[in-house]
C-alpha cells in the first residue's frame, strides 16, 4: 500500500502517471472507471496528456464502477453521461470500447464481470470514497466475494449525491455497481480522495480495521494499491 500526499493538483498530476507508464507498456489496458467529483482533475490531466501526445487510448478499453438504475445515458445525472462528458469526448477513445453498467436492464448485471474477464480483466482502477467508506456504490456491508449487483443505497448516500440534483427525490434509490471481488481483481488500484470530509473515512480506510463495514478498508489486502491524498484528506493520518 502506497500513499501519496500533495495539492489536488500534484495529486491529479501524479495518478496521471500512473497512466502514462500503464499506457507506454501496455497500449491496449484495460482501465476502470470512476465518478463522482473526486476524478475529475485527474480526467482533465489526461485528457491534457493525451491532446500532447504523451499518450494514446486508441487501444484502451474501460470499464465503469457503477451506474444509476433507472437513468439512461442521456440522462446529465447517469454515469455514462458524465464519463462521456468528463473524459471519453477529450480523449482518442474508441467510444465502443467504453463500459459503464446497464442501468435500465439491470437483469444482465452479473455478465459484467465476465465481460471484464473477456478483456483480459482491469490493469488500473481508479475509485473514489464515500463518507460511509463505500467505493463504487459498495456500502457497508457487502460481502467481499460480491461481483456485479443491483444494490440499494444508502439514505446518507442518496443525501450527499443529491447536491448533483435538482432535489433527493430525483436520486435513484437503486445502482448497479461493480462488487468487492471485482473491484479488487483489478491488477492495480488507485483511490484519490480530496477534502476535509474525507478525512475521517481515509483515517479508517488506511490505518482501521479491515472490516466490510469500511469497504474501502479491504483495499488493504490487494496487493498494489496507491491512495493520492490531498493534505485535508490525510489531515488524521
Ligand atoms: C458516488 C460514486 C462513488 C464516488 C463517491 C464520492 O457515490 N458512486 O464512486 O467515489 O460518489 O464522490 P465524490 O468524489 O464526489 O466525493
Amino acid at each position: 500500500m502506497k500513499v501519496i500526499i500533495g495539492s489536488e493538483k500534484e495529486i491529479a498530476e501524479k495518478a496521471a502517471q500512473q497512466y502514462v507508464e500503464l499506457l507506454k507498456r501496455k497500449p491496449n489496458a484495460v482501465l476502470g472507471g470512476a465518478t463522482g467529483s473526486t476524478p475529475i482533475g485527474l480526467y482533465k490531466e489526461l485528457a491534457r496528456l493525451n491532446k500532447e501526445g504523451v499518450i494514446s487510448f486508441k487501444d484502451v478499453k474501460t470499464f465503469n464502477l457503477d451506474e444509476y438504475v433507472g437513468l439512461d445515458g442521456s440522462h446529465d445525472q447517469s454515469y455514462r453521461y458524465f464519463m462521456n462528458e468528463n473524459l471519453f469526448k477529450h480523449i482518442d477513445i474508441d467510444i465502443k470500447n467504453t463500459r459503464v453498467p446497464d442501468g435500465i436492464n439491470t437483469a444482465v448485471a452479473a455478465d459484467y464481470d465476465k465481460e471484464i474477464e473477456a478483456a483480459g480483466g482491469v490493469d488500473l482502477q481508479v475509485l473514489g470514497i464515500g463518507v460511509d467508506g463505500h467505493i463504487g456504490f459498495d456500502e457497508p456491508g457487502t460481502p467481499l466475494d460480491s461481483i456485479t449487483h443491483v444494490v440499494e443505497l444508502e439514505q446518507n448516500t442518496r443525501e450527499v449525491n443529491s447536491r448533483f440534483f435538482n432535489s433527493i427525490d430525483e436520486v435513484p434509490t437503486h445502482a448497479v455497481t461493480m462488487g468487492i471481488k471485482t473491484i479488487m481483481h483489478a491488477r492495480s488500484i488507485i483511490l484519490l480522495a480530496i477534502g476535509k470530509s474525507k478525512a475521517e473515512i481515509i483515517k479508517k480506510t488506511l490505518q482501521g480495521p479491515i472490516t466490510t463495514d469500511v469497504p474501502a478498508s479491504i483495499l488493504q489486502l490487494h496487493p498494489d494499491v496507491t491512495f493520492y491524498l490531498d493534505e485535508e484528506a490525510a489531515s488524521l493520518l
